[in-house]
């Protein structure tokens, strides 16, 4: 789909967890924007079907972000066929609904190693190779239960102020490359995880604690995500913009 905004004419960057939600609505966004992008998944097919229906500027693939292998070969491909990281959106995450006294290590474990592992493989990657070009934008999606306290969640809470931290940090470390790197904070968003989960009961309450009333889309998430991956947000790093229509105030 074109865009009369052509932020991303040129670019090249990378979304993961785009097979649907939040991922999905900022491939389509920067892919109508003029960027190419790649919608990183570990549902292929979804990543696939994603695209199919984006009608263009969007090249799926299957990747693990957990996996070190499977990131690797990711920016193999990319830098193969694309010859360059603009962008790169660390999106992907599993978002569990889970009472503390289901938290055993196993589960701790399987939420660090792609909500949090995952963020620092594809940094890792990616600003390796954006340090070559002297450019990069870095947008992690963190979310807002960091400064809620969320219940059902807290192997979650951990890894995303686990990035929340990191974003940080990685500023600093990349600011000499003009790599800029920072957060974007969903609310309580009805992507397609969301609905299929207990999640979806928590909107009434929810919107009950946000200045702007109604209920959060991925949609609404996009905007903040663009600003920060174009090129004018160069004076900006080390930040986190929640998107989440006023609940959380800091
Ligand atoms: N939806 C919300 O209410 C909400 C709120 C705050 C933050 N967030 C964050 O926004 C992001 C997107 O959330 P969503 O609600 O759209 O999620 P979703 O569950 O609808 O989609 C997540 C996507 O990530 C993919 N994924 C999972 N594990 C992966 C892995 N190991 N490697 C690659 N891809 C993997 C899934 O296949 C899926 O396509 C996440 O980082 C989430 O933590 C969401």
């Amino acid at each position: 789909m074109a865009n009369s905004i052509r932020r991303f004419e040129g670019r090249v960057a990378i979304v993961t967890g785009a097979a649907q939600g939040i991922g999905a609505a900022i491939a389509r966004r920067l892919a109508s924007e003029g960027a190419t992008v790649f919608a990183a998944d570990i549902n292929e097919a979804g990543a696939e079907a994603m695209a199919k229906a984006a009608g263009g500027g969007i090249v799926p693939v299957g990747c693990d972000v957990g996996e070190p292998d499977s990131v690797a070969a990711l920016h193999a491909r990319v830098l193969k066929e694309a010859g360059k990281i603009d962008v790169l959106v660390n999106n992907a995450a599993i978002v569990p609904f889970t009472p503390w006294d289901e938290v055993d290590f196993a589960h701790w474990r399987r939420i660090m190693r792609v909500n949090l592992d995952g963020v620092f493989l594809m940094c890792r990657a990616s600003s390796d190779a954006m340090r070559k070009a002297g450019y990069g934008r870095i947008v992690n999606i963190i979310s807002n239960t960091i400064l809620a306290g969320t219940p059902n969640m807290a192997a979650y809470v951990a890894a995303k102020g686990g990035v929340f931290g990191f974003t940080r940090a990685l500023a600093t470390e990349l600011g000499q490359y003009r790599i800029t790197v920072n957060g974007v904070s969903p609310g309580l968003t009805a992507s397609e995880g969301v609905m299929a989960s207990p999640h979806k009961e928590a909107f009434g309450f929810v919107e009950m604690l946000q200045a702007i009333k109604g209920h959060g889309r991925p949609e609404d998430i996009v905007p903040a995500v663009a600003f920060l991956a174009s090129e004018e947000a160069h004076w900006i790093t080390g930040q986190m913009i929640n998107a989440d229509a006023g609940m959380v105030r800091w």
